[in-house]
């Protein structure tokens, strides 16, 4: 049974009075702005549980086939629809195999998801920083020795979080970390929320459930798509997490109002990745990237370090990537996803055409020769950062602890009450419930950070 197409069938069938929400009963009433930029499409289209249409809580006819078809195309125990994002799934997986008190070790490159859940749950973070690589100011991917080491020396760590592909599409050697956490009985996690491709393309890596991760979450909207905030959970054939106890956990923290014509562009994604032209669109995508690299000028440096092509990562040799950035902007009109002063990240995906590559290629290689110095030196500028964590409350006590502001020159010792990031990396810094040291002053005071 498919979502599509009992939407579709309902005008052509039933088409009964619906004295039920969304109160704008199919398109009868449209406010004149949101018809202008959203259509009357969108609106015939957006529904709610009625008859036939199924319940996301507890999905048995159409909705239950688009989660069977999704489950059958990636190969995976169960596969839910997210109707809040990948966030969503993150705090899914770990309300369903964390519980008060239990240690999680997660890499601080993660996304501010893994920290709501730790607030949600109530569990112990372990924080570690994968390694740095300070040319370019990103993290690398986690290392199954350091995995190893960390968990023979915390018995009793019961999941491990980790972010593979990254924001940069750095990969992580999922099936020798698996391989790790299933020796020591240790539930993996992988938020794999840049890697919706990673299932139809010749990619470096395989997607993480496959792998041996026990649950994966994918954000269709970032790379693969679909609209915001469409995303993908999986559950590995491997694991022993019980599809129940996840959908009870989504249930807990989803709307009782989900969006159909959310959900309908989902199986449509779904649909369109795992078919023929849908393989040929990311094979051509590839190509186009590949042959968008090639048309770089020398002084511009790729980064090609086992990483998801999609993502690219640029660095201006004598620039500085903001100052290029700037240019971008205000000269071409062309806006990166993030600029350092170390590099510059490109997002790519199934909206991204040979053509779009073009004028991205041109602009670069009409910078390129305008401008080949600059008076900044860029080494060690701006890079990511591995400060040490020392935890004084758990995310859910700091949560709940009333806090007061005070001049930065007195934090020093005191318990951090904030999120403190630096955006990018966009990795906490300080998180509520953690020490502040002389060492992060000194880091505020010498970088733009904001507190969120
Ligand atoms: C690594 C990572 N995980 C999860 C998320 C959350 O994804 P979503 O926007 O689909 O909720 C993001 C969003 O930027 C992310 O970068």
């Amino acid at each position: 049974m498919s979502l599509i197409k009992k939407i579709k069938d309902y005008y052509k069938e039933r088409k009964s009075l619906l004295f039920t929400t969304p109160s704008h009963s199919q398109g009868n009433f449209i406010s004149p702005e949101a018809k202008a930029i959203l259509g009357q499409k969108y609106f015939k289209a957006d529904f709610s549980e009625i008859e036939g249409f199924d319940n996301l809580r507890c999905p048995k006819s159409s909705i239950k086939g688009v989660l069977d078809k999704i489950s059958q195309i990636y190969d995976s125990k169960a596969s839910f629809m997210l109707i809040n994002g990948s966030s969503s799934g993150v705090i899914a997986s770990m309300l369903s195999i964390l519980r008060e008190g239990d240690k999680v070790l997660i890499a601080r490159n993660c996304h501010i998801s893994v920290y709501n859940a730790l607030v949600l749950t109530g569990a112990k973070p372990v924080w570690f920083y994968p390694k740095l690589n300070k040319e370019w100011g990103i993290y690398k991917g986690v290392e199954a020795s350091d995995i190893e080491e960390k968990i023979k020396h915390d018995t009793d760590i019961k999941a491990l979080v980790i972010t593979s592909p990254t924001y940069e599409g750095i990969f992580s050697d999922v099936q020798a970390i698996s391989n790790i956490c299933k020796k020591h009985d240790v539930k993996l996690i992988v938020d794999e929320a840049h890697g919706a491709l990673l299932n139809f393309g010749a990619f470096n890596s395989k997607p993480a459930i496959k792998s041996g991760a026990d649950v994966s979450i994918q954000s269709l909207h970032k790379t693969a798509g679909a609209i915001n905030p469409a995303a993908l959970l999986h559950i590995s054939k491997t694991s022993d997490i019980e599809p129940q106890t996840l959908q009870n956990s989504l249930n807990l923290i989803n709307t009782s109002s989900p969006s159909y014509p959310l959900m309908a562009d989902i199986e449509a994604t779904v649909d369109f990745l795992s078919s023929k032209s849908g393989k040929k669109h990311i094979e051509k995508l590839l190509e186009d990237i590949e042959i968008f690299k090639k048309s770089l000028p020398d002084t511009v440096k790729i980064f090609s370090q086992n990483n998801d092509p999609t993502k690219i990562l640029l660095q201006f040799l004598n620039n500085n990537a903001q100052d290029i950035a700037e240019i971008l902007n205000n000269k071409y009109k062309i806006e990166e996803e993030y600029s350092t002063d170390n590099a510059l990240l490109f997002i790519t995906g199934i909206g991204t055409d040979s053509k779009k590559l073009s004028k991205l290629s041109a602009a670069i290689n009409k910078i390129s020769k305008e401008l080949l110095t600059s008076s900044q030196n860029i080494s060690g500028l701006n890079t990511a950062y591995d400060l040490p964590v020392k935890i004084k409350y758990t995310p859910r006590k700091a949560y709940q602890t009333t806090k007061v502001s005070i001049k930065k020159s007195q934090a020093c010792d005191k318990v951090c009450g904030e999120i403190i990031m630096k955006y990018p990396p966009g990795v906490p810094l300080l998180l509520p419930g953690e020490l502040i040291t002389q060492e992060h002053i000194k880091y505020i005071d010498k970088n733009e950070i904001e507190i969120i």
